[in-house]
Formats: C-alpha cells, sequence, structure tokens
C-alpha cells in the first residue's frame, strides 16, 4: 500500500502565516503540522509516501524530509499547479500509485487515541473497496457527513450539507484499492470547482464496496485550518506530552519503533535536533532502549 499525503491548499484562514509557507508546515506546539499525518501513515506500516503539496513549496518540504531515508521511508513530492480538490491528489500521483492500494491522508488532520493503530491496521489490510471513518462533531457542516441506518449501513454522505442528516464527519483518512485513481479520473469537479472525496466516496458506495468504520467517542480528531483549531491542536499535543512524557508524532521514534530504522539510526537521529527538547526526548528514548 502507499501512502498520498496532501499538503496542498492555501491555507487561507491561517493567513499571513500561510502567506510564506504552507499550513501544513506550521507548528502543532512543538513540531510541524505534518510530522502528525507522516506518523499516521507510518503507523500504518506504510512506507511509500507520496508528498503532494503546492509546487513553490515543494523545496520546504524537502528541506524538513528529504527523500525519507532516515526516516527508512521512501518519500516522493509531487505538486499541484493549483488546488483542484483532495480527490485529485490520486490523480497527481498518477504513475505512482497505479495498481497500488492506497492510503490517503489531509495533511491537517491529527488523530491520537487508544486504539487507533488497530484501525489503521484493518485499513491497510483492505482488499478490496474503500474504507473510511466517521467520527461524532458538534458542527458537521463543515465536513463531510455520513448517515447510518439503525443497522449501521452507509445510507448517505455528503459534503458539507447546510443541514447534516448526522452529527457523523469523514475524518481526512481514506484507504482505498487499486480502482481509486480510475474512479477520480471520472470525478467532474463540483460547485466549489473542486474533485470532492466524497464523490470518490460515494462512488464506491455505489458499487457496494465502502465501508465506514465509526471511532466512536474515545479518540480524537482534530484539524488545523483555523487560529482558534490550531491553537486547540497545539493545547492538546502540549497537555499529553505534559502529563505523559511521551510524545505524540515523534517521526524518528515511529519509525524505529515500526523497524524502518535500526536503534542506531534511531540514536543518531538526535543529532538533527539540537538545542530541542524534541531531540532531547530521543535521546532519552534511546538510551534507555541502549541499556535495556
Ligand atoms: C475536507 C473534505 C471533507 C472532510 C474534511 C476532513 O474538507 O472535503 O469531506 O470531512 O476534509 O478534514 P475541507 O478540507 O475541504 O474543508
Amino acid at each position: 500500500m502507499k501512502g498520498i499525503l496532501l499538503a496542498g491548499g492555501r491555507g487561507t484562514r491561517l493567513g499571513a502565516c500561510t502567506w510564506v509557507t504552507s499550513k501544513q508546515l506550521l507548528p502543532v506546539y512543538d513540531k510541524p503540522m505534518i510530522y502528525h499525518p507522516l506518523s499516521t501513515l507510518m503507523l500504518a506500516g506504510i512506507q511509500d509516501i507520496i508528498i503532494v503539496c503546492d509546487a513553490d513549496q515543494e523545496q520546504q518540504y524537502e528541506t524538513l524530509l528529504g527523500n525519507g531515508s532516515q526516516l527508512g521511508l521512501r518519500l516522493t513530492y509531487r505538486s499541484q499547479d493549483k488546488p483542484r480538490g483532495i480527490a485529485d491528489a490520486l490523480i497527481v500521483s498518477g504513475n505512482d500509485i497505479a495498481g497500488s492500494k492506497t492510503c490517503l491522508i489531509l495533511g491537517d488532520n491529527i488523530f491520537h487515541g487508544q486504539g487507533f493503530v488497530d484501525y489503521l491496521r484493518q485499513g491497510a489490510a483492505l482488499t478490496e473497496g474503500a474504507i473510511i471513518f466517521g467520527y461524532p462533531v458538534a458542527d458537521p457542516q463543515h465536513y463531510g457527513v455520513v448517515q447510518f441506518d439503525d443497522s449501521g449501513k452507509v445510507i448517505s454522505l455528503e459534503e458539507k450539507p447546510q443541514s447534516p442528516r448526522s452529527n457523523m464527519a469523514v475524518p481526512g483518512l481514506y484507504f482505498y484499492d487499486e480502482h481509486a485513481l480510475e474512479y477520480a479520473r471520472e470525478l467532474t469537479p463540483s460547485a466549489r470547482g473542486e474533485l470532492e472525496i466524497t464523490d470518490l466516496n460515494k462512488r464506491y458506495l455505489a458499487e457496494g464496496t465502502l465501508t465506514v468504520i465509526d471511532f466512536g467517542r474515545g479518540m480524537a480528531w482534530l484539524d488545523t485550518g483555523s487560529p482558534e483549531a490550531l491553537l486547540k491542536a497545539s493545547q492538546y499535543v502540549e497537555t499529553i506530552q505534559a502529563r505523559q512524557g511521551y510524545y505524540l508524532a515523534c517521526i524518528e521514534e515511529i519509525a524505529w519503533r515500526m523497524g524502518f530504522i535500526t536503534l542506531e539510526e534511531f540514536t543518531q537521529s538526535v543529532k538533527r535536533y539540537p538545542g530541542t527538547q524534541y531531540g532531547t526526548y530521543i535521546a532519552t528514548l534511546a538510551a534507555e532502549a541502549t541499556h535495556d
């Protein structure tokens, strides 16, 4: 399975910060936002990842993450000349994903919680169709919305409905079989001129191969598209890290624990973060593991 991380878009609501850099490079407390969706893909066991971004920001992503080898990853960068919608990320990835199953994640979506990795494993084990998720939110009108019947069967999927039929939003994490690229190419732009991911999911629904898994209330799904949401996400990360002493989205730790890099490589990765608490965290974990 290949990962697609969509890090494009203008981040309009976060201007002026996003006039000079990409939203997904802004900090969520102590690290660049993109560390979170990258962590999610890594926790799903995915090592081949295409980062889709705006052409003028590709260099910044490369400076941050390189070719990914330090994390045991193979990162490829593809650029969108203008934002054409989430489903366009599949088309932009084109040849890179032809014949592959994919996991698409939005670069501004943060997931955290006990059991999350089990959901990821389920997604990564997909053999046919698509797996997406549902999560209860107080403002479903801002998201893709899924409605289930009493037996748990999906009866509708709508993009940002004015009158949502349920409070279940669809987070920006989607697992697809090999047909996603062909289906994406058949989509037509919506009223806002974008290839909607909800339309792709509706295609799978029509084919009878869409599974929607309810994350339930015990998970955190945060987005970071507005100043308030970004602040809340930062506070969430700080709260958990300070309480537990474990970091969220430490990509080097995940690479090591997933077996993508060795303990020696993990230990060496501290050199990238001189003078930071993040570096101290890596050094502490590496020292503990060395003495075990
Ligand atoms: C997009 C999708 C929407 C999804 C949301 C998750 O919304 O279109 O279906 O629920 O991401 O973050 P947008 O980023 O366009 O607001």
